[in-house]
């Protein structure tokens, strides 16, 4: 196959925060890529450090407490840990832009959306007010807002939950980004809304030629828009492969703990096998493998040695023993 240039690179990101309580290695060693054009999914349990992955590829990590205490994150060709406030505020909304899992949080209330539209066209194209307005106008329509011109007069609140949202892509699709990170796009949407806006997505995707990084803790929502997917666990991938090979060979035992725990329609009604146990504190992380507690495979050598992400196949990379060939099981 021929291998295509990545957009982005992340190296062995570690991004911590430094509390009176503790160190917090929300990210500890997080390495992907992104190909220009595609989905990568990223998927995990609450507080497995997805957001803080791609806060800190924006440069949005709240310092102090948090720090980027190691890796590099290249985005065609420059690393953005060299950036300085400046150059990273032309990289987000232009090169990079970002769509939150709640547009209340990112809209103000208190401004029309052409108002803040315009804004943010204006920040980063050359154009006059009269050439944003049409670019707000010919968005909207392009994330299928009804009557475009009468909807920009609108304040957020007077959208519903699903165009609000759409009201966000559009957004971020203003400056024609070549990366859109999507951080829980649809987790606060009812489930007609979601694959409508999942749709939109794969839509504004090939129409705009951009890739997508989908952050999410649902399956379902993998299955349905990414090319490739990264597990992540406490901080680390666990697991990263195609979507398609994820589900129908997913190898770490977190991606197939995760797998059944999806509510499936079955004849004999399966019953649901949620993961036992909780995520681990992330200021006190044990010795070995960090899902070794919580693990049906667990080894006594998974809890003194940390696994490294190793290669099981082309383009498929597992974090755990059971792929490092090693010794006896305690409990199976
Ligand atoms: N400002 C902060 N200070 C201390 N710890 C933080 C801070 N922000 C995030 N963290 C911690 O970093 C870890 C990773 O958080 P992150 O928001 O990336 O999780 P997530 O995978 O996005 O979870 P969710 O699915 O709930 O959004 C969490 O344990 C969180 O408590
Ligand atoms: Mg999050």
């Amino acid at each position: 196959m021929k291998s295509v240039k990545p957009l982005l690179e992340v190296k062995n990101l570690h991004t911590h925060f430094f509390t009176k309580a503790g160190v917090v290695r929300a990210v500890d060693g997080v390495s992907f890529d992104v190909k220009p054009g595609e989905t990568l999914g990223i998927v995990g349990e609450s507080g497995s450090g997805k957001s803080i992955t791609a806060m800190s590829i924006l440069g949005l990590i709240p310092s102090p407490p948090g720090k980027i205490v190691d890796g590099e994150i290249i985005f065609k060709g420059d690393n953005l840990l060299k950036k300085n406030e400046r150059q990273m505020r032309q990289i987000r909304g232009k090169e990079i832009s970002m769509v939150f899992q709640d547009p209340m949080t990112s809209l103000n209330p208190v401004f029309t959306v052409e108002k803040q539209m315009v804004e943010t066209i204006l920040a980063h194209e050359n154009m006059t007010k009269k050439q944003a307005k049409d670019r707000a106008t010919e968005l909207l329509n392009l994330v299928g807002i009804p009557d475009p011109n009468k909807r920009l007069k609108n304040y957020p609140h007077e959208f519903s939950g699903g165009m609000r949202q759409r009201v966000m892509i559009a957004m971020a699709l203003s400056c024609n980004p070549s990366l859109l990170i999507a951080d829980e796009p649809t987790t606060a949407l009812d489930v007609t809304i979601q694959a409508q806006i999942l749709e939109l997505f794969k839509k504004m995707q090939k129409e705009l030629d951009m890739a997508i990084i989908m952050i999410t803790h649902d399956l379902g929502v993998v299955s349905e828009v990414c090319d490739r997917v990264m597990v992540m666990y406490a901080g680390k991938p666990a697991e990263f492969t195609e979507t398609k090979r994820l589900f129908d060979n997913g190898k770490h035992p977190y991606t197939i703990g995760l797998m059944n725990s999806i509510p499936k329609i079955t004849p004999n009604k399966e019953k649901l096998q949620p993961i036992t146990g909780l995520p681990p504190d992330l200021r006190s992380l044990p010795t070995g493998c960090s899902f070794a507690p919580r693990c049906k495979h667990v080894m006594e050598s998974c809890l003194t040695h940390d696994p490294t992400l190793s290669k099981v196949d082309d383009n498929h990379l597992v974090r755990c023993l059971l792929y490092e060939q090693t010794k006896k099981a305690v409990t199976t």
